[in-house]
């Protein structure tokens, strides 16, 4: 249904407002690949992800499917950490419907994509409900229906579950593990929350702290789907993402001069 594309990060460097963010990141994503990146509080993480969204200017190159990102494509879906992108006054369909009137789909035909959009992310049963009617989870669901309604090759998600409660969080990770595996795009997911990043990753990149921030590592995840952890090679990965990521966020708090817990 939806092609993954390749993404290549080539010897990108990012500055905002004067300040050098990420520098010299280099990374190849392959089509239809799950990489989740991961890092301390402030390193660059959802820089990086708007960057390939095309909303920030870079220097090196970044690539989807071969050709040079120049601003945001409808190549390139993003879903958000909260729903506010929903629009209020419009039903679940309607929401979903909104990227096919744009693209000049006709009505009849465009109904039919929401609803089946709509079903994929198990909202089949809230085809006729308003955003403010749906749960905070049944939201994050009608976001990702809105994004893969377009068929992007890639779908870029900053802390998706991260406003959700654990159980719900558990749910939408398992759902979202389910619709990759049943549409295969291309997705990079930012997220705090290293169990997440072993349960749906291929790969987990690490950053390191800010400024300047770079990839510091990038762990392979050669498990089956779908995962549980308590697989004994799971909770091995976890161990290490935790040291790995435990170092940057020492670094953190030494630059604000705060004490690590526990010293
Ligand atoms: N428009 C901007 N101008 C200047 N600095 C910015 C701007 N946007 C972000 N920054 C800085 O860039 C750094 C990286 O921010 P970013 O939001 O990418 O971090 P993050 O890893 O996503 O953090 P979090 O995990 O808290 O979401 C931060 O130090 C932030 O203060
Ligand atoms: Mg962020």
């Amino acid at each position: 249904m939806v092609a993954g594309a390749a993404i290549d990060l080539e010897n990108i460097s990012i500055t905002l407002g004067g300040q050098p963010i990420v520098s010299q990141v280099n990374l190849s994503i392959k089509a239809g690949e799950f990489v989740c990146l991961l890092g301390p509080s402030g390193c660059g993480k959802s820089t990086v992800l708007n960057a390939i969204a095309g909303f920030l200017p870079v220097d090196g190159a970044i690539r989807v499917g071969g050709t040079a990102v120049r601003g945001p494509g409808v190549d390139r879906g993003v879903v958000f950490q909260n729903s506010d992108v929903l629009f209020p006054w419009l039903t679940a369909s309607e929401n979903v419907e909104y990227g096919p009137t744009i693209k000049g789909v006709a009505k009849r035909e465009r109904a039919e994509l929401a609803r089946r959009y709509l079903e994929l992310v198990g909202l089949g049963n809230a085809i006729d409900k308003f955003p403010s009617e749906l749960s905070g989870g049944m939201r994050q669901r009608l976001q990702m229906a809105r994004v893969l309604v377009n068929e992007p090759s890639v779908v870029l998600m900053d802390e998706p579950f991260g406003a959700l409660d654990a159980q719900t969080r558990e749910v939408m990770q398992v759902e979202l593990d389910r619709i990759w595996r049943a549409t295969k795009p291309t997705i990079v997911f930012v997220t705090h929350d290293i169990g997440e990043s072993i349960l749906l990753a291929d790969r987990v990149v690490t950053m390191t702290t800010g400024p300047s921030a770079k990839i510091k590592a990038v762990h392979d995840v050669d498990l089956s789907h779908p995962r549980t952890m308590s697989d004994p090679q799971a909770l091995t990965l976890q161990s290490t993402l935790r040291n790995e990521i435990g170092e940057e966020v020492s670094k953190v708090l030494r630059q604000q001069g705060l004490k690590e817990p526990g010293l």
